[in-house]
């Protein structure tokens, strides 16, 4: 008998949907259905699934990390770009899952900005990769996958 795949949940927040042409000296030149593309390639590689979703609004964020807690998801990744920054919604919502939680940067957000180095995610997260680029979401994959088989 065959079994459905475990599913990962992976959300990418405001302006990643202009990836690719958004500063690409920055952001790299990978579009977001790249990101999804590798995404679903390494999630079959470790026999998993994901449902990747963009979203340039918080509340939308916030919505559909509180229907992963009834979900089937496993594990979440989470890219919540600017949002990082700022939202204490988020981070609430994320705690509330009770999931395994990686959060995700394309760039080196310590070797940015200073408002760019507090992270509202990183406490409730079970790890965080950044600066190496959209390989990050793949790799988030791995970690996740290791942590629930
Ligand atoms: C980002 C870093 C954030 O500071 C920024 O606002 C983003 C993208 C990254 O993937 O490097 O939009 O999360």
């Amino acid at each position: 008998m065959t079994q459905t795949p475990k599913k990962i949940l992976v959300l990418t927040g405001p302006n990643l949907n202009l990836l690719g042409k958004r500063e690409p000296s920055v952001y790299g030149a990978a579009t977001l259905g790249d990101v999804g593309s590798m995404c679903d390639k390494m999630a079959a590689e470790l026999g998993l699934a994901v449902v990747f979703r963009q979203s340039n609004h918080e509340g939308e964020l916030v919505t559909w990390i509180q229907e992963a807690v009834e979900g089937p998801y496993v594990g979440i990744v989470i890219n919540a770009a600017a949002y990082t920054h700022t939202s204490i919604a988020i981070m609430d919502a994320l705690k509330m899952t009770g999931l395994p939680i990686i959060e995700v940067h394309i760039t080196n957000v310590f070797a940015r900005e200073e408002y760019r180095h507090h992270s509202y995610i990183s406490p409730v997260a079970t790890g965080v990769i950044c600066g190496c680029g959209v390989e990050g979401y793949t790799l988030a994959l791995r970690a996740l996958a290791n942590k629930i088989t």
